[in-house]
């Protein structure tokens, strides 16, 4: 593993809350954040961009592991994605990266290159993805699994789409369905609760009342 080990993992399905609860959550902390998803969505964008074959694993591995790709961990400061140099980020949640992350980043030798810049990255942070408890950083003391309805990720989303430009309900709804079944099934690091994990449904919880829970969480032996 590289340099350290972060503070606390938070895993859950999309839509769950998990980007915005880890931001708050290091914003109350002052620590860092590392949103593991915009890690694979710069890959996707880049090989979309490229024109590559997405089923072209051999590919998409060779270009996650050339390309250079950094991330603002600083909670308090705007989210900054940079890919060879160049800033990404507001193009990271159109609904044709969407529709295609999940197939990117079942690849494996993608989800090595991405494992390896996140041990670079996440000392002493607060972490988010998929997999961060279960494969990234199984050692963890503290390991959070982030759930909700399917209702209320699908509004979530759809709230947060209405903010990145725009996209139906109905299109939402079919994006979280397909991606929840690929990337449940992918057979590299598919989404598990990481054992020992507290388990957090956040359908009725605001932000702060699921940061709230965490804090206490982090404070219990
Ligand atoms: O959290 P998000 O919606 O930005 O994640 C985008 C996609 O990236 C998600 O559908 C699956 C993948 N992902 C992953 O496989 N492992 C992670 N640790 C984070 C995201």
């Amino acid at each position: 593993m590289g340099s350290g080990s972060p503070l606390v993992t938070i895993d859950g399905p999309a839509g769950a809350g998990k980007s915005e609860a880890a931001r708050a959550l290091a914003r109350r902390l002052l620590v860092r954040y590392v949103d593991s998803g915009s890690i694979y969505r710069a890959i996707t964008l880049e090989a979309l961009d490229r024109g590559f074959d997405l089923d072209d694993t051999q590919a998409l591995q060779e270009l996650a592991a050339e390309l250079k790709i950094e991330v603002e961990t600083d909670p308090a400061k705007p989210p900054l994605v940079k890919v060879n140099g160049t800033p990404v980020t507001t193009r990271l949640r159109s609904p044709r990266v969407d529709e295609t992350v999940s197939l990117v980043a079942k690849v494996p030798g993608v989800r090595q290159a991405v494992t390896r810049l996140l041990w670079d990255l996440s000392q002493g942070a607060v972490v988010e993805g998929r997999d961060m408890g279960s494969v990234v950083f199984p050692g963890v003391r503290k390991k959070v699994f982030l759930d909700a309805n399917f209702e209320t990720r699908v509004e979530r989303r759809s709230r947060q789409a209405g903010d990145w430009g725009s996209d139906s309900t109905e299109h939402i709804e079919e994006d979280l369905r397909t991606r929840d079944e690929i990337d449940q099934l992918r057979e590299s690091a598919p989404l598990r609760i990481p054992q020992g994990a507290l388990v957090i449904d956040s359908t009725r919880l605001s932000v702060g009342e699921v940061v709230d829970r965490i804090v206490l969480y982090l404070n219990s032996k």
